[in-house]
């Protein structure tokens, strides 16, 4: 096939993350036209939102058609596992259309959608993780006693996907048994039918996306750190992400070796060596364990916060590597990177990760000369955009280190509101090397 020398992009999702590589792709000289689908109130900066459902995949496929798309790029997890490669290719063999996909298979996506899957690829590859055990309905005894046998805390994971939901960390056995009984019983639905029991890691973790285009090529965007939980000194509810940044400081060359060779490297020879043609991202969910990497996840995405930080600082022709990735070649691609920091700082809703109300008018400069400021859960209002989800803006800024970048990040957030806006104030003081 003869690569278009401009593209027709379809990039599915509507968060930060979304925004973040909307924002990328709208500065490539290869973009003819950009559709974000279903995008949020600042998607439109970049492109055209359609109005559509990324697991719908007729509609997908309709939009595809009707846009003359050669290149779909899956922002989130949800339709890589469904099979929307799979479709979509079925639907271009039958139409004979030529479309680039930018996301793995579902076989590929199941290293995000089942757990017990990713558990059992990275033992038979030797890929640093935790002790595990996946049980069912018909083994809980076996889970119990695999509980007994370590110490706490425990840590539960649904197998199937949870909407970032379906990990429980117990301290008490007995709480963790009954956990476990919960969970088998349907306490995720259908994604808790298996449930992975795994030894504790103790240490602190970082996101790590490698694109790869299904031959062992591959290229490693810096390293992120992201912020969890909603409250400042990492307190309270888990939450989809309250900020992150690029690069954390523990993520020294000596460490990113170690993760590139004991991780990334077995990581893409096992999906080849189990026939998997994976050509999108990965997603390492780390942790730094005394030095060594340790997985704690796979993903088959890019993460949100994380990407808001990590893109930024791409210099490189983000749409020329997608185009490589889906084409099956990255081999000459350049990945060059910005020597500057990025801190993204994520403002929500009043209540989130609980309940909030949504449609509150966003006010203020939401396009500060020294930040940039990423839609998620926005749409448009009368005068203004509203709020229209829980995470609602993703604040970047550059700056010589992080600390630089966090603080320019606070200054334009200083100067937006909405009715409940709230940010954590303590982005970056954990990793502080100043005090
Ligand atoms: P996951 O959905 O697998 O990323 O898990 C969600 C969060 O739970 C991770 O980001 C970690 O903070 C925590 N977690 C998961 N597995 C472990 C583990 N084995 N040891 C310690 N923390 C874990
Ligand atoms: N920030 C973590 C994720 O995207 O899953």
């Amino acid at each position: 096939m003869v690569p278009p020398t401009q593209y027709r992009v379809l990039l599915l999702g509507s968060g930060g993350r979304e925004s973040a590589i909307a924002y990328k792709l709208s500065h490539s000289p290869l973009l003819k036209e950009l559709y974000i689908a279903p995008g949020n109130a600042g998607t439109k900066a970049y492109g055209i939102n359609l109005p559509l459902n990324p697991t719908d995949f007729a509609a997908v496929a309709d939009a595809v058609d009707r846009y003359g798309i050669d290149l779909l790029v899956c922002g989130n997890e949800d339709p890589l596992v469904g099979g929307v490669r799979e479709y979509i290719e079925a639907h271009c063999k039958a139409t004979g259309r030529q479309v680039g996909i930018v996301g793995p298979g579902s076989a590929g996506a199941a290293l995000e959608g089942s757990k017990d899957f990713a558990k059992d690829f990275m033992m038979r590859h030797g890929i640093p993780t935790a002790r595990h055990l996946t049980v069912d309905a018909s083994t809980i005894a076996e889970g119990e006693a695999f509980l007994e046998s370590l110490d706490a805390p425990y840590v539960l994971k649904a197998d199937g996907l949870a909407a970032g939901k379906g990990v429980l960390i117990i301290n008490d056995l007995a709480e963790a048994k009954s956990s476990l009984r919960q969970m088998l019983e349907g306490m995720f639905g259908e994604a808790s039918a298996k449930v992975v029991i795994e030894e504790f890691l103790d240490g602190i973790e970082c996101s790590v996306f490698v694109l790869t285009d299904g031959t062992g090529n591959y290229r490693l965007l810096p390293p992120a750190k992201d912020y969890k939980r909603i409250g400042e000194g990492d307190k309270g509810l888990n939450t989809g992400g309250m900020g992150a940044v690029c690069p954390p400081p523990f993520c020294t060359p000596e460490f990113m070796a170690k993760v590139e060779e004991r991780i990334v490297k077995p990581t893409l020879s096992g999906l080849m060596a189990e026939g998997i043609d994976y050509r999108g991202i990965i997603f390492l969910g780390l942790i730094k364990v005394k030095d060594e990497p340790m997985v704690i996840e796979y993903n088959v995405r890019l993460g949100d916060p994380e990407t808001e930080a990590v893109l930024p600082r791409v210099q490189s022709d983000l749409l020329d590597l997608f185009a490589g990735i889906a084409q099956g070649d990255i081999s000459g691609k350049e990945l060059a990177i910005d020597p500057r920091a990025a801190v993204t700082v994520v403002a929500v809703s009043g209540g989130y990760p609980g309940s909030y109300e949504k449609g509150k008018e966003i006010k203020g400069n939401l396009s500060p000369e020294k930040s940039i400021v990423f839609h998620a859960g926005t749409s448009e209002g009368v005068d203004c955009p509203v709020t229209s989800g829980g995470r609602v803006l993703a604040v970047t800024s550059f700056g010589d280190d992080i600390y630089q970048a966090v603080s320019q990040s606070y200054e334009s957030l200083g100067n937006i509101s909405f009715d409940g806006m709230y940010y954590r104030r303590d982005i970056t003081k954990d990793l502080c090397l100043k005090d």
